[in-house]
């Protein structure tokens, strides 16, 4: 005769907790939502069981104790040296101590060979490199590709989040590398690996185990379809620095980009080129465009542009073509669509250019994306290059803003991007006049030119 109460207990033990999360936003709701409270995502609302498990509920982890801000050593905010000098300065100036670092990236961008090199180059730290996706002879195989050898890196295929602390315990690493967050789980949930409870989970325990240790842990995160992390605020809450890895999968360039970062700027941008033995940094990035130029083309200049501290000359390219359908259509690569379409109105008003029945493709060669509005300038001679079929000298470099009423509008550390198209031989850089005020032109053997307008400008090139 089963005693009363047991029935009812298993039925409670059977009913498992769960609750909804956003997957955009991570959100959470104990019932379903059609739209999102807080982000505004429609049908995002999925269901996760959330339940502890019975062995870990009530368990408490190590405490941490309160300290007098005067009395907290600095050592804690020291820096280790990647071995990579694209990386470091992304990280603003090298790794720190007990961070805990996220790098984003589309599947097959690069992101395992970026860690993997990482832990091969950096010789003289202990480095742990936990691999969800791939057994160590894989890993094995990609070292040999990438051909560093480092006796202090040690590779762990391991899943289960508790195994990989109780490693990290047992050998104290300078780094960890988790190669991926969505496939590593916690048995302290029941949620499946890769869910959102999960990643949120694990990623807690990881920051803890870093800040408490001071070991620097770097973890992979996937991207979802629209080109955010999965679990993406959530994750970016969690972690101190956020490092997107990105380039069009046609090229062989990738950018790192910072877009959170504790320890430094978010402006830095790290280059590479995947080559057939691992990424390659580029520390000169103009060789980017000085490789592919022809004198007798139309439609392409020359900008001179900043990414963060450095200077890098990009060429933008554009079409203008006669549109088969009334309005014209506008495509654009690498720089902003809107963008595109305010310069192209201010050359229709300003500049008498009749563009609205003509295609306008815009191209940034390299599979580069640039924020920098110093390119704008050269965008518009391209467009006008084009449009009128006559070519640009190669000499020529350009690195101005336009303004609305198309007046050439200045534009930060001009003397750096100056100094830049010197170095590389152009013969000519057009700025703003504004940005000439404090200029020393007799400093420099490129000529400096500046016209008001757009339109003197296209009165001098053509
Ligand atoms: P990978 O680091 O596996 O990408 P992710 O971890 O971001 O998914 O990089 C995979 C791509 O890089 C793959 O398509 C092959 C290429 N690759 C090279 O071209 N050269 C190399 O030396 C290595 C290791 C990879
Ligand atoms: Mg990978």
């Amino acid at each position: 005769m089963p005693v009363a109460g047991s029935d009812a207990d298993q039925i409670k033990d059977m009913k498992q907790k769960t609750i909804f999360f956003c997957k955009e936003c991570g959100a959470q709701s104990s019932s379903w939502l059609g739209k999102c409270p807080q982000c505004g995502a429609w049908n995002s609302y999925i269901e996760e069981v959330v339940e502890r498990n019975e062995v870990t509920k009530g368990k408490k982890t190590n405490r941490a104790k309160a300290e007098q801000i005067n009395e907290i050593s600095l050592s804690a905010q020291k820096r280790i040296d990647c071995c990579d000098v694209e990386l470091n300065r992304v990280l603003g100036g090298g790794l720190v101590l007990g961070s805990l670092v996220l790098v984003g990236g589309e599947p097959g961008i690069g992101k395992s060979t970026l860690l993997l090199q990482v832990a091969l180059k950096c010789k003289d730290k202990k480095i742990l490199y936990v691999s969800g996706e791939e057994s160590p002879q894989q890993i094995k195989m990609r070292a040999e590709r990438i051909n560093e050898y480092n006796p202090n890196c040690l590779i762990l295929a391991e899943i289960l989040l508790q195994n990989i602390v109780e490693t990290i315990d047992e050998h104290s690493p300078d780094i960890v590398i988790i190669d991926s967050i969505q496939t590593i789980h916690s048995d302290t949930l029941d949620s499946s690996s890769g869910s959102i409870s999960q990643i949120k989970e694990c990623a807690a325990i990881l920051q803890q185990k870093a800040k408490l240790s001071g070991i620097a842990i770097f973890i992979v995160g996937h991207i979802t379809k629209d080109g955010t992390i999965a679990g993406p605020k959530l994750l970016e809450h969690i972690v101190d620095t956020v490092l997107q890895f990105e380039g069009d999968r046609n090229y062989d360039y990738r950018m790192l980009r910072a877009m959170k970062n504790r320890f430094g700027s978010t402006s830095e941008l790290g280059i590479y080129q995947m080559q057939s033995f691992g990424l390659r940094q580029v520390n000169n990035p103009s060789e980017i465009l000085l490789s592919q130029r022809d004198e007798s083309l139309s439609g392409t200049s020359i900008s001179a542009t900043i990414e963060g501290t450095r200077p890098i000359l990009i060429e933008t390219q554009a079409l203008v073509a006669k549109s088969n359908y009334g309005t014209g259509q506008r495509t654009s690569t690498g720089f902003d669509s809107k963008r595109l379409s305010m310069l192209l109105a201010v050359l229709e008003k300003r500049g008498g250019f009749s563009l609205l029945n003509k295609d306008v493709f815009l191209n940034i060669a390299g599979g580069i994306k640039v924020d920098d509005p110093a390119i704008d300038l050269s965008v518009v001679v391209s467009i006008i290059s084009s449009l009128e079929d006559i070519s640009i000298s190669s000499r020529y470099c350009f690195s101005s803003e336009i303004g609305l009423s198309g007046e050439l509008r200045p534009v930060v550390r001009v003397e750096q991007r100056i100094a830049e198209a010197e170095k590389l031989g152009f013969e000519k850089i057009f700025i703003s006049k504004y940005n000439t005020n404090s200029l020393d032109k007799t400093h420099y053997n490129i000529e400096i030119i500046s016209p008001p307008t757009i339109d003197d400008l296209l009165k001098y090139i053509f």
